[in-house]
């Protein structure tokens, strides 16, 4: 008899974007004249840049001659794509990156996700609360937690609540954890880190044999200066964390796919008996079996934001955005809502009007602005009272969805 893992079935309800998706699809089906904005899932609108789009039809001819087509490529990823990151990403920051410490993949979910399959199934994790869901359902299926309370909180993991009063950026832990997940710029709070806020989060890992997953795939939208790209601007952080890039919406991949973790050659987990492990191999290891690796074609077009060109219509992309999150910001504070983030990260976190729960909030922005936002509570209990706008739309759409919000 095949049996099935149990931890599966712990899982509350289905994952909260396809959730959304499914109570927007029943709405329009019911109302076919609405003319519904988007403004819920964190999905790019905008067009690959031309310089990308150039790279992949020059990918696409070489796949098309004998001479010049790539079957398999390194599971770790191309060589052109790896220094590239380091280069443009890492080294004007003046943080030391290697090379080979870079791991190409198709999606920083996928890495987040993946990543916990190296450490033991009784590692204590901790969570910002609300948090990026991926991080949390991902331990559910390892077998990490217990059971979810009615708040949808899991037995065994430590929820780090992030509020208006510690700006989102969480507290230590009281208890003992091994395996952190910090994402700044934050997905959903939009708020970010300050160097002195991840600098006390390194030395607690250090000092307590714990490793940080750290999630950057929203870097590229910092606009403060100031503001820490990668955690590895901390001094020691590389002994203690794993970061986590995407080009999905910095460079409008997320139909592309193309990511990468970085995983430092000095960073350290422990076997039972106290030896230290290198995670490193560990991870290379992983990636050559399960993984062989992102297609040339995504890899081309991912090579191809680093030149001149691409970084500069690249940079013009995440500008529309970012200058969306503005008009967001202040369309909504006009209105007489309290807002947060939007500033270095293309969300903003909302708190509902009159305490409205989340749901309510999304359902009556849905029935009677037609627009569609992410319920906070779908994020964590600490997200109750809180919705999510994403500024990935067309402008035009975005000022449209703050008129009829402002009316609501
Ligand atoms: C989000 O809306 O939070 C993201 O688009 C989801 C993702 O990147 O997987």
């Amino acid at each position: 008899m095949i049996t099935v893992n149990e931890n599966f079935l712990k899982l509350r309800a289905g994952y909260l974007f396809p959730e959304i998706a499914r109570r927007v699809a029943a709405f329009a089906a019911e109302n076919p004249d609405a003319r519904i904005i988007k403004l819920g899932i964190g999905d790019v609108t905008e067009p690959l840049v031309p310089a990308v789009i150039e790279a992949m039809h020059r990918a696409v001819d070489e796949m098309a001659q004998a001479e010049t087509m790539r079957g398999y490529g390194p599971e770790q990823g191309y060589e052109f794509l790896r220094r590239a990151v380091v280069e443009n990403d890492y080294r004007p920051r003046g943080v030391q990156v290697e090379t080979d410490e870079i791991f190409i993949s198709d999606g920083s979910k996928c890495d987040t996700g993946n990543i916990q399959e190296m450490f033991a199934v009784d590692n204590v994790v901790a969570v910002a609360d609300p948090v990026y869901p991926v991080y949390v359902d991902t331990n559910v299926m390892a077998g990490r937690t217990g059971r979810a309370d009615d708040r949808g909180r899991y037995e065994g993991i430590v929820y780090m609540p992030c509020t208006e009063d510690n700006q989102f950026v969480p507290a230590l832990p009281g208890e003992p954890v091994d395996l952190i997940y910090l994402c700044y710029p934050n997905n959903p709070t939009g708020a970010v880190a300050s160097h002195d806020q991840l600098r006390v989060w390194v030395e607690y890992a250090k000092a307590n044999r714990a490793i940080i997953l750290f999630d950057a795939a929203y870097e590229a939208f910092i606009t403060e200066p100031d503001v820490p790209h990668s955690i590895y601007e901390v001094p020691g952080a590389r002994e203690v964390a794993v970061e986590f890039r995407s080009f999905s919406k910095t460079a409008g991949f997320t139909g592309v796919r193309c990511a990468l973790a970085v995983v430092p050659k000095g960073l350290k987990a422990w076997r039972k008996d106290g030896t230290a492990v290198d995670v490193h191999p560990l991870w290379s290891r992983r990636h050559c079996t399960k993984f062989n690796g992102a297609s040339y074609l995504s890899q081309a077009a991912a090579a191809a934001v680093y030149t001149d060109a691409g970084r500069e219509q690249v940079r013009r992309v995440i500008e529309l955005y970012m200058d969306n999150a503005r008009m967001m910001r202040q369309a909504l504070q006009q209105a007489g809502y309290t807002v947060y983030g939007g500033v270095n990260a293309p969300y903003l976190w909302l708190r509902t009007p009159d305490g409205m729960a989340s749901w309510d909030f999304f359902d009556r922005m849905l029935r009677r602005a037609h627009v569609v936002g992410t319920p906070g509570a779908g994020f964590g209990a600490a997200g109750e009272g809180y919705l999510r706008l994403s500024a990935f739309n067309h402008p035009e759409r975005v000022r449209e969805a703050m008129e009829r919000m402002a009316r609501l």
